[in-house]
């Protein structure tokens, strides 16, 4: 498919100031960023802008504060970014008012700051309008490269977008081409592996998936659903009550995609060192927790994702933040990176296990969107994405 909005090819940067909203909310450790795929993501844009003598003002989101917070400030984030880019990033000190409008004015073409925490502001998340126009009245441009905050519609994220012209970054654009070809023309066998807690949480998903794929892998928490709704016994393992009834509708209709577990490792409790056994997926005892799929399923699922024409993860096997129960995600991610056809994983659990598991280069895309991915997956408008130009030769 080709991308429907404008991106940053559309535009002459030169001399202009480009409002870029990035969506720098990586994971931190203290002030140590443990993963900054998302800093790393954000540089084409940023590069291609600084080289063509745009003034890049950056401006993100970290974590959900209530007001200013000193733990949640972009300072390590600017540091990363001076690291990758090799060049000095400012922070400003805040990302409206006096200090903000001082130094864009005062920086020059090829030059790239970065403005605090913009949810320092209460505004952002309300997309207050006139908050939406301090942050436009920065900046002659505008482009959104947030992926993973285009389901939010905040002022930086949405608002603003209908104050300057707006357009897209080169992430947003890889991201709405790899997920979207998944969705509108996946090469068959098209194969979904779904895990993660919750049913209710991939009900929109599976919707969205079922008609279209050729199998159904589940497993992780989401699993036991399924299987208590074929009456197994599924003993302190995670269930979704509410949802027992819709799983055994799906099993009913659509039997022959979907693919369950047929062996799991269960525990009584979930520590690195409590005792496992591998039991049938009708086997569990009624004090134990399945915690993840078994060698028999591993096997199994890796068999027909590596032949996968398209394959799509979403979702964990099994709790693979703990090494007895990491097996199965383990195999899932490898199988993957073996798959010759197009391999997707979108973001959030997944994206950590397959950085964990050592495959995120070895896949065709690795999502840096959580709760975005997901929301593209099932269809749904992102309104960060929505609000910009529409592509003079859009073909939808
Ligand atoms: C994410 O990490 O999913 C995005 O940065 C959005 O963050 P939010 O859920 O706090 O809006």
């Amino acid at each position: 498919m080709s991308f429907a909005k404008q991106t940053v090819r559309d535009i002459d940067p030169n001399g202009k100031r480009v409002l870029v909203r990035c969506d720098f909310n990586v994971p931190l450790d203290g002030t140590r960023i443990t993963d900054d795929r998302r800093i790393v993501e954000a540089l084409p844009t940023i590069r291609y802008l600084a080289e063509r003598g745009g003034i890049v003002i950056l401006v993100s989101h970290l974590g959900r504060p209530k007001g200013p917070t000193p733990a949640l400030s972009l300072a390590p984030v600017a540091a990363r970014l001076s690291e990758l880019l090799h060049r000095p990033v400012p922070l400003v000190a805040d990302c409206v008012g006096p200090a903000a409008e001082e130094a864009c004015r005062t920086a020059k073409p090829g030059d790239v700051l970065m403005l605090e925490n913009v949810r320092f502001h209460p505004e952002e998340e309300a997309n207050d309008p006139g908050f939406a126009k301090q942050l436009a009245g920065l900046a002659d441009l505008y482009v959104n490269d947030a992926f993973g905050t285009a389901h939010r519609a905040h002022a930086s994220t949405e608002g603003v977008a209908h104050l300057l012209p707006g357009v897209a970054g080169f992430l947003i654009e890889k991201e709405v081409e790899h997920l979207g070809l998944a969705l509108d023309n996946p090469k068959h066998p098209f194969v979904a592996i779904m895990g993660g807690a919750k049913v209710k949480d991939k009900i929109a998903l599976i919707d969205n998936l079922l008609p279209k794929v050729d199998r159904l892998i589940v497993g992780g928490g989401m699993a036991f659903t399924f299987l208590k709704a074929k009456g197994y016994e599924i003993g302190k393992s995670l269930l979704d009550e509410t949802n027992i009834a819709y799983a055994g509708a799906l099993i009913r209709e659509y039997g022959d995609k979907i693919m369950l577990p047929t062996d799991l490792v269960v525990t009584r409790e979930l520590t690195t060192d409590a005792p496992t056994r591998v039991v049938a997926a009708s086997g569990i005892g009624a004090d134990e927790i399945g915690a993840d799929i078994g060698p028999d399923s591993a096997r199994a699922f890796a068999q027909v994702i590596e032949k996968a024409g398209t394959a799509l993860w979403n979702g964990p096997m099994g709790v693979f933040e703990l090494a007895p129960f990491a097996a199965g995600t383990k195999a899932v991610a490898e199988a993957l990176a073996r798959c010759q056809g197009v391999t997707i994983v979108g973001g959030g659990d997944s994206a950590a296990a397959a950085e964990q598991f050592g495959v995120a280069d070895k896949v065709s895309h690795v999502s840096t969107g959580g709760g975005a991915s997901l929301e593209f997956l099932e269809g749904k408008t992102l309104p960060g994405i929505a609000a910009l130009r529409d592509a003079l030769t859009a073909a939808r």
